[in-house]
């Protein structure tokens, strides 16, 4: 369920139907999604922070005034926050404050400053709801982008019988459900390696590499923008988490390769990006080594193919491995993609004419499977992930 992690701002306003959003953002919870509720004062009438609170774990928010909240996350911060906004139920005045543009309580600011998909679940009397100035607004709301779920019909808590009634719970679920679940790789369990590894020497020095993990970050968001739900293990790197992924940070290969055959049996593809160091200190001192004597001498042994390894498993995913050659790239990378049995190689030329690789916010690659291949020619990391996973995509359908 590909809603687990999202980030959901839910925005509860002051109508009967309020109760029901506590219905809703236990949907969501249970489904993974991370739940912060606003409510606007007049939502405090009908139901408590208290309950919301007690849900999503999350304190509930409504001031946009408050300095201990601002202090800890600042309105705009919380916009940026949001994966997407459901207004739920959202009352003729609410609609009528969004339709303006009004910025007069904490709610209506963040659905102005948020740049996430806002979605709408109108709830009030058949009345209020079929009134002209009510039907223009939620005309303005659609041309500006907004989704209107709902209203339904049917009988009202004032005694009326008409549409108006807040969709259920369930219904804006399944709604917003589907929102997360509809991209070409729904369904797909993907794994994902990225960055470089640090092999200790002593508890202050280690091996390392120039990876910085931006192919494989890239590779991570664009997989799960197709609706995969997507682990990434990671070696250090400060890049953020993209939104929606499961990150397990480590540190060495060994730590590498525990984390990723943990899961790997149990996935759908597995996107090996990390540069991976081949060796290891095979000691490694319990201090700091002196510079006593003259010269060191430190043994390596070889870690294992996290890759090979993967792809030896009996039932395991679709494997996608990188190659960084600095010749001959094409014929080497499918000698590579051949010994290791893996189903697919993206080549990377890292000679230093080429303008790619490891720190590069730009790439190149020559995809290579069995009886075919294909260029992307150099363009930034991010569109050049999206057009890879749109060949593993079509690959995985085939
Ligand atoms: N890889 C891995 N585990 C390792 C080493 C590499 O999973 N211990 C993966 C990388 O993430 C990448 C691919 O294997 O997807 C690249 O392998 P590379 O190290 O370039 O290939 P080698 O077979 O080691 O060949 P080379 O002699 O070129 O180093």
């Amino acid at each position: 369920m590909s809603l687990a992690n999202r980030h959901i701002l839910l925005g509860v306003t002051g109508g009967i139907a309020a109760y029901k959003a506590a219905e809703l953002a236990r949907l969501l919870v249970k489904a993974g999604a991370r739940v912060q509720v606003v409510m606007t004062r007049s939502a405090g009438e009908f139901i408590g922070a208290m309950t919301f609170q007690a849900i999503t774990g999350k304190e509930t928010r409504s001031d946009l005034f408050d300095s201990a909240h601002e202090a800890a996350m600042g309105h705009i911060e919380l916009a940026r926050w949001a994966d997407l906004v459901i207004i739920a139920p959202a009352t003729a005045n609410f609609i009528a404050l969004m339709a303006r543009g009004s910025a007069n309580d904490l709610l209506s600011t963040l659905c102005l400053a948020t740049a996430a998909p806002v979605v709408v679940a109108p709830a009030m009397n058949r009345q209020m709801w079929s009134d002209p100035a009510t039907q223009a607004n939620i005309e303005t709301l659609q041309e500006h982008g907004r989704l209107i779920l709902g209203p339904a019909a049917g009988e009202q808590a004032c005694g009326d019988v008409g549409p108006g009634r807040m969709l259920e719970p369930a219904d804006i679920f399944d709604a917003v459900n589907g929102m997360f679940t509809s991209g070409a790789l729904a369904g797909v369990r993907a794994l994902v390696t990225a960055g470089p590894t640090r092999e200790a020497i002593d508890p202050v020095r280690f091996i390392g590499n120039r990876s910085s993990g931006k192919m494989g970050f890239a590779i991570a968001q664009a997989l799960e923008e197709q609706g995969a739900e997507v682990t990434l293990v990671a070696g250090p790197s400060q890049l953020p988490t993209p939104s929606g992924v499961t990150r397990i940070d480590v540190e060495a290969a060994l730590e590498m390769h525990n984390a990723v055959m943990q899961i790997a049996a149990d996935c759908d593809l597995f996107v090996a990006t990390a540069a991976v160091a081949d060796y290891r200190p095979e000691t490694v001192a319990s201090s700091k080594i002196k510079k006593t004597a003259e010269s060191q001498e430190m043994r390596l042994v070889r870690n294992p193919d996290i890759l090979a390894d993967v792809a030896a498993l009996a039932s395991g995913p679709f494997t996608v491995g990188f190659a960084a050659e600095t010749d001959n790239v094409v014929a080497y990378a499918d000698e590579k993609r051949q010994r290791k049995c893996i189903d697919m190689i993206a080549a990377n030329d890292v000679s230093s004419q080429s303008g790619g690789g490891f720190d590069s916010d730009e790439n190149a690659l020559h995809v290579l499977w069995e009886g075919g291949q294909q260029e992307l020619p150099m363009t930034g990391k991010l569109r050049l992930a999206r057009q890879l996973v749109e060949l593993i995509s079509q690959k995985i359908h085939a």
